[in-house]
């Protein structure tokens, strides 16, 4: 198992590149489903779940190419021939996102099989308004031996109301509604970038989408959808991630291929918190060379403060003058990097759905263990910060949606290096 060995103490110096959304990639993969005809995605980051994804729909018949050399961040996909519609425990338990092909599945062949996630290291993860949604499309589920069974001659577009805001499960039923008959509204629905990306992939394909980026998505259903090229947006937590790198080491870095505008509510609260960033169209600058100052966050779904940033957050704010609180409300155990955190160094207490950070704490470099992806980013950010050396171990889960991240910041100056 590999893992990461860093020396801290280097301020992070020039430019890093953002890749493309790993969030935003998987529900377009998923979208190609829809079709007989190539989907061509560009933009696509070189992570673990791209690969998982790739397997999955590989299973069922498609073909998915993945390309190399200059054409690294290509994937043509072919779901001409989908012999099998099913989503195996297999995959289904190393990446929860391999439920977005329940929806997209039985509205292209009328049936699907997919595998009930379980619970993951950050919470419960339930599906049941994904198939709640499905219900009110008129499909047909049933339960057995731990797997999800729909089918439907065919959707017949609805209303749903979202108990719950729920990414994937506005990005499932929106694809399943794509080829529904009739018209489909859907509210209180996800307004993430990643679920407006995903509508102008399926709009591109022949969808007739409206709403998508606001609660309310309007869908009128066609027949058949075709093939399209389409670039994903570029990843809003790879580069918030980086962008607190830069503050946490005092250093001067670029993070460009970037967009700001989804950065906004982390942008506001790290200049609460004393960062200094300047951006244009497409980057933000950190100089990060000020005092920090502590700042309360609690999360919340999009346009809110990101879950997926609150791990790399708390990371920042140990080093913060005073005390922060931070309130985690979409996951119910999303604080397994604070032990961590305060094994080296930090002083965090947990209560509840609370963590409680006083800072200026001095972090010192340990061995840490990685328990979820963006748990293993707040550990790497700490490390940079920290004195002496950090080994952080199962480094796979950070390799699941951060792309070469040890290039990256080793290229802006960071001593990081991998052992297997
Ligand atoms: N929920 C339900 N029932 C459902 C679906 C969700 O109760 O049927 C609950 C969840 O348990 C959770 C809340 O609703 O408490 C929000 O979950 P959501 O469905 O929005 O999460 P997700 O779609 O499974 C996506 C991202 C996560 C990100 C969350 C929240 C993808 C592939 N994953 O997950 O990303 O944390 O939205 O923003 O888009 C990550 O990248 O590290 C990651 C975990």
């Amino acid at each position: 198992m590999d893992k990461l060995v860093i020396r801290g103490g280097e301020p992070l110096l020039g430019t890093i590149r953002i890749s493309g959304a790993k969030n935003a990639a998987l529900p377009c993969m998923a979208a190609a489903l829809l079709t007989d005809e190539p989907v061509i995605l560009e933009n696509i980051p070189q992570v673990r779940d791209i690969e998982t994804t790739r397997k999955l729909l590989a299973a069922m018949g498609a073909e998915v190419e993945l390309g190399f050399g200059r054409a690294q961040h290509r994937t043509t996909i072919c779901a001409k021939n989908l012999s099998d519609p099913e989503a195996s425990y297999e995959l289904v338990k190393t990446m929860r996102a391999s439920t977005l092909v329940l929806g997209p599945l039985v509205a292209r062949c009328g049936r699907a099989r997919v595998s009930l996630p379980g619970g993951c290291a950050i919470g419960a993860r339930p599906i049941d308004l994904h198939i709640k949604g499905l219900e009110q499309l008129g499909a047909k589920i049933t339960q057995d031996h731990g797997y999800i069974e729909a089918s439907a001659d065919r959707l017949i577009g609805g209303e749903i109301v979202f108990d719950k805001i729920t990414v994937t499960g506005t990005e499932d039923l929106l694809m399943a509604a794509t080829l529904a008959d009739g018209e489909t509204i859907m509210q209180n629905c996800a307004r993430e970038p990643e679920v407006a990306d995903l509508a102008d992939l399926l709009n591109k394909m022949g969808a007739k989408i409206e709403g998508a980026g606001t609660s309310t998505i309007k869908i009128k259903g066609v027949s058949k959808l075709r093939g399209a090229k389409h670039a994903i947006i570029p990843d809003r937590i790879e580069a918030g991630t980086f962008i607190i790198a830069g503050a946490l080491t005092g250093g001067d870095i670029k993070v460009n291929g970037c967009d700001p505008g989804h950065l906004a509510v982390l942008l506001q609260k790290l200049n609460e918190a004393g960062v200094k960033t300047k951006q244009t169209a497409d980057s933000v600058r950190v100089m990060g060379d000020n005092p920090l100052k502590a700042a309360d966050i609690t999360t919340e779904e999009y346009p809110g403060f990101p879950t997926d940033m609150q791990a790399q957050y708390m990371a920042l704010v140990t080093q913060a003058e005073g005390t922060s609180i931070i309130t985690e409300n979409i996951f119910e155990n999303r604080f397994m990097h604070a032990q961590e955190l305060a094994r080296m160094g930090a002083n965090i207490q947990l209560d509840g759905r609370q963590a409680i950070v006083a800072g200026p704490a001095h972090l010192s470099g340990a061995q840490v263990i990685a328990s979820d992806l963006r748990a293993s980013a707040s550990l790497v950010l700490a490390a940079l910060a920290a004195s002496g050396e950090t080994m952080i171990d199962r480094v796979y889960h950070i390799d699941r949606g951060y792309e070469k991240i040890e290039a990256k910041l080793a290229g802006a100056g960071a001593r990081i290096r991998r052992i297997e």
